[in-house]
């Protein structure tokens, strides 16, 4: 008997980003495998298994023809339900074997991402892909979207993602630095836990900042707080004020295997979206920020051991500042058996 996935299921993951998306089939890691993304005439995402039934080859090179997906190495085509309907060197007194098959999995598009269900027990969607009710008077924009790929467990990226206090000694290059001997201690926050969904509040503690945003704070750090959001199993959605600008970014935390992630990342905004020129100048800064703060969060916790976080019998030592990582693992305990 093998060990159970060491990944969890029953749930909604965000996968692809939607804007990645059209009629040419798309390959993305995930779990281990290869999954395959494209779009039919109609605009609805089909998710596939990226691996041939015949002979294994990457169907990421493949094509759509009809809305089927068609193998680039001796043409089969699948159909939506991963069926294999054409095989162009079938004998006509053959028929296409019943285990020429992909497996499928059931979408949805929102917030930016493309979500697929991945069946434990429950081989259809219970339940749907969650609010995110931050983002209201936001604006979701493709221009900064990005993907980097981190050589670690997803779940470190995502707690690296929830995070409240590592940004003054691992960001002083593309958020701003700090005097090592500040206090950085953060007052009790709030952190919510609702079903698969965690939701804390917290101040932003750096003082000097740098790049973009020095340009959007200028001082006001009075007024600056940061919210973050949780979505189970793979999602973050880092949310930023200063004053009266909000910026977002939405993460997708997608475990390419048990050694890599890809954080796949779209943004919101409250500001700088009508004007065209400047909102295609903001989202560029927003891209090359964002790339600076994955590399910057690449050289440390690409380093942590062990590389996946134990949610049981771990002895690593968190504090009160860190509650939001506390609720993150007891969510995970409760909800994933991993
Ligand atoms: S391997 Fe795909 S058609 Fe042969
Ligand atoms: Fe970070």
């Amino acid at each position: 008997m093998g060990s159970p996935p060491p990944w969890p299921t029953d749930c909604w993951y965000a996968v692809g980003l939607s804007s990645q998306v059209g009629r040419q089939p798309l390959g993305h890691r995930f779990q281990g495998s290869d999954v395959v993304l494209m779009r039919d005439h109609g605009g609805r995402v089909l998710a596939f298994e990226g691996r041939c039934a015949h002979r294994g080859c990457s169907l990421a090179g493949g094509w759509s023809r009809d809305d089927r997906l068609v193998c680039p190495y001796h043409g089969w085509q699948y159909d939506a339900e991963g069926s294999c309907v054409r095989i162009p060197a079938l004998r006509a007194e053959e028929s296409i074997p019943r285990q020429a098959r992909l497996r499928t999995f059931p979408t949805r598009e929102r917030h930016g991402f493309i979500w697929l269900w991945v069946a434990g027990h429950q081989s259809s969607p219970v339940g749907e892909v969650q609010d995110i009710p931050e983002l209201a008077g936001l604006t979701l924009r493709d221009g900064g979207d990005m993907a980097f790929t981190y050589g670690t467990h997803f779940t470190r990226t995502i707690e690296n993602g929830i995070d409240p206090t590592h940004a003054a000694f691992v960001h002083g290059k593309s958020i701003g630095r700090v005097d090592p001997l500040a206090d950085f201690s953060l007052e009790r926050y709030p952190v919510t836990v609702e079903a698969g969904s965690l939701y804390g509040r917290m101040p932003i503690k750096v003082k000097k900042l740098t790049g973009l945003t020095r340009l959007l704070l200028r001082g006001d750090a009075a007024n600056a707080f940061k919210e973050y959001r949780f979505l189970y199993p793979n999602v973050v959605v880092s949310i930023v004020h200063f004053g009266a600008v909000t910026l977002a970014a939405l993460q997708a935390h997608v475990p390419d295997s048990d050694s890599a992630t890809t954080v796949r990342v779209t943004n919101g905004r409250n500001f700088l979206i009508a004007t065209p020129g400047l909102n295609r100048l903001f989202d560029r800064i927003t891209l090359d920020t964002g790339l600076q703060i994955s590399r910057e969060d690449a050289a440390v916790i690409t380093e942590q051991e062990p590389r996946q976080v134990s949610f049981r019998g771990s002895n690593e030592v968190l504090i009160e500042s860190d509650r939001i990582l506390v609720e993150y693992r007891r969510m995970m305990r409760e909800h994933a058996r991993i």
